[in-house]
Parts: C-alpha cells; sequence; structure tokens
C-alpha cells in the first residue's frame, strides 16, 4: 500500500510587493534581487493568516479530488510562522473547513516542513490508523521578517499549498522518502519567539552564504537517495519540484544532477521564498496548469532551518 496526491489547491494574498517596492524600504535594486535570487515580486499577507491561507488551500484541495471535508482523517499544517501557538493551525483550519471527524496537528521542520508532512502522512496511513490526510504548507513569513535587513526581506513571501492524499494499492504514488536533519547547524537560519520584551530580537537571520552552500552540497545526494530507494534512476525522472529559495541554488543542484534546468519548474519569481508553502504551491499551479501526466515520476524536495532536508519520489495518477 502506498499514498497518491488526489487533489491539490493553493491560495496566495491578493497584495504584491515588487522588488521596486522594496527598494523605497532598504538599500537595494531590482537588479540585485533578480540576479542573485530569480525573484521580482512577492505577496504580502494583509489579515490573511497562517490558517486562513491554509483553509483556502485545503478547500480548493478537497474540491480538486472531489472530497468532502466531513470525510477528512487527518489534517497536517506545516508552518514555521503561525499566529498562535494555542491552538494550533491544523485545528483552526479543521474548525474552518468543518472537518470535524479529522485528527490535526502542526509540524515545524521549515522549508522542509511540507515534505515531512507527507512522510508522516503516509506513514499513518499506510500503518493503517487512516485512510486520507489533507497536508498543508502554509506561512505568513512577512510578520517575522526584518523590513529593515536587506539581506533577508528581499527573500520572503506568504501563501498556503495543499495537498489531499489517499490510500491506494497503486500503482501510482509515492515511492521512496528520504530525509535528514542537522541541529549543530541550527544558527545558519534562526528566529527567536516573539516575547512581552519589546527589545527582544523577534525575526529571520539567515547566513545566506552557509545556506546556500548547504543546500547545494546537501540536496543532490538526498535526491540520489530518494530515487535509488524508488529503485529508478534520474534519467527516469520527468520533474524536479524543488523548494523555491533561489533560482540559483535550483540550477546547481539541476547541474549537479546532470539533468535539464527544463526539469525543475520555478514560480520563484512572481511569488519568492514561502518556505513550506514553496512546494506544495508550486505542485497545484502545475496540475491547474495541465502539466503532471498520468505516469511521470516526479522528485519533490525541501531544505531549510534546522538544518532540515528532505525528497521523495511520486508516480503521478
Ligand atoms: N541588495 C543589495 N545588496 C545586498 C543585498 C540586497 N538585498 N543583500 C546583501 N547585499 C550586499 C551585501 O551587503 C554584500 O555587500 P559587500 O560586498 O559590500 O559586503 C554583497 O551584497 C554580497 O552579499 P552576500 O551576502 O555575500 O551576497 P550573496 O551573493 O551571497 O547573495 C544571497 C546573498 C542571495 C542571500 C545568497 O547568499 C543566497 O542565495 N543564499 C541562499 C539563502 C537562501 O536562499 N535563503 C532562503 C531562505 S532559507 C531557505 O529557504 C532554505
Amino acid at each position: 500500500m502506498t499514498i497518491k496526491i488526489a487533489g491539490t489547491g493553493s491560495a496566495l494574498p491578493n497584495k504584491i510587493m515588487t522588488n521596486k517596492d522594496l527598494e523605497q524600504l532598504v538599500e537595494t535594486s531590482d537588479e540585485w534581487i533578480r540576479e542573485r535570487t530569480g525573484i521580482c515580486e512577492r505577496r504580502i499577507a494583509q489579515g490573511d493568516t497562517v490558517a486562513s491561507l491554509a483553509a483556502t488551500a485545503c478547500e480548493r484541495a478537497l474540491a480538486n479530488a472531489g472530497k468532502k471535508a466531513e470525510d477528512v482523517d487527518l489534517i497536517l499544517v506545516a508552518t514555521c510562522s503561525p499566529e498562535q501557538l494555542l491552538p494550533c493551525a491544523a485545528c483552526q483550519v479543521q474548525s474552518i473547513i468543518g472537518a470535524q471527524k479529522a485528527v490535526a496537528f502542526d509540524l515545524n521542520a521549515a522549508c522542509s516542513g511540507f515534505l515531512f508532512g507527507l512522510a508522516t502522512a503516509y506513514s499513518y496511513i499506510t500503518a493503517g490508523l487512516y485512510k486520507n490526510a489533507l497536508v498543508v504548507g502554509s506561512e505568513v513569513l512577512s510578520k517575522i521578517v526584518d523590513w529593515t535587513d536587506r539581506g533577508t526581506c528581499i527573500l520572503f513571501g506568504d501563501g498556503a499549498g495543499a495537498v489531499y492524499v489517499e490510500a491506494t494499492e497503486g500503482p501510482e504514488g509515492f515511492i521512496g522518502f528520504a530525509q535528514g536533519s542537522d541541529g549543530s547547524k541550527g544558527s545558519v537560519l534562526s528566529c527567536n519567539e516573539r516575547t512581552d520584551n519589546p527589545e527582544e530580537d523577534i525575526y529571520v537571520h539567515m547566513d545566506g552564504r552557509e545556506v546556500y552552500k548547504f543546500a547545494t552540497r546537501q540536496v543532490p545526494k538526498c535526491i540520489v537517495e530518494a530515487v535509488d530507494r524508488s529503485q529508478l534512476s534520474l534519467e527516469d525522472i520527468d520533474l524536479f519540484v524543488l523548494h523555491q529559495a533561489n533560482t540559483r541554488i535550483i540550477e546547481s543542484i539541476a547541474k549537479q544532477l546532470k539533468q535539464d534546468i527544463s526539469k525543475f519548474p520555478v514560480n520563484l519569481p512572481r511569488v519568492g521564498n514561502m518556505s513550506s508553502a514553496t512546494i506544495p504551491v508550486l505542485l497545484d499551479e502545475l496540475n491547474r496548469d495541465g502539466k503532471l501526466q498520468k505516469g511521470q515520476k516526479i522528485v519533490l524536495s525541501g531544505f531549510g532551518a534546522g538544518l532540515t532536508y528532505g525528497a521523495c519520489v511520486l508516480t503521478w495518477q
């Protein structure tokens, strides 16, 4: 038994912030941001929350799958930017969409969170505990970004993506997973919790060069491991849907894997880095644009704070 993605959905805030807008906030330029990151614009929440964006993405994924909220068994929300510690965003989503019988909880593995959520859903469902799940990545990073720090504020955006997964006997669905964490490198990308102390530093801090090195060294190895575990070769893979952090990172990974860059779709120029939401939002866009074909072998791979990284392989249905 395995699981397959039977529906996808996403939700982006309406407000667009362009690189030109950022030129008004910090000393930067559209040219610098495009060249170093590939990003042109991103979406910024105005009243939207991690839970409200996640709920809309879930409703769209359920509609896409032709399923009802009341039949959902499990809701997993991957997020590193919830508005509230309690209740978790997943329980808020449960309430908003009316998934009364679902078990709901959050998990945080930063930009790898959606992938770790998929592996969690896979484990629960193949163990026989549940038959289906909504797995979501949702972030409102704009509230934990220091808008005076040009090294980080240019990178991030807000949004949510969700997939509805269900048990299947195949041949479609998930084949192999590979995951890893390196807690000794936690300080490379960090953010403190908000406290009552107005002096407290509560913003995202990043050593960009270290993140770049980590991603370009670790992710190709992790993808190869997941592909090996799936008893496939890299040439069998039709699409590599990677975490959208930076087009230079994606180009480097494609080169190391000796795969044509056309196999690596991107939406980063339009939406920026939405951490756990990047992979499910891109997957939903590809699905709705009719770019996913039955039988295609797809790699999903994420990497981020922790440090954490993961990859998985699936056959599209
Ligand atoms: N605009 C203009 N100049 C800038 C900006 C900016 N927004 N930010 C930094 N600079 C300047 C720096 O001050 C520095 O100036 P100096 O040479 O006078 O000291 C110069 O540009 C080079 O700075 P670097 O930090 O060395 O720039 P680099 O080429 O490494 O690019 C970047 C920075 C884009 C962050 C790069 O390190 C990177 O891509 N890292 C990966 C990090 C990433 O993608 N993080 C995403 C979040 S984590 C995740 O999702 C996994």
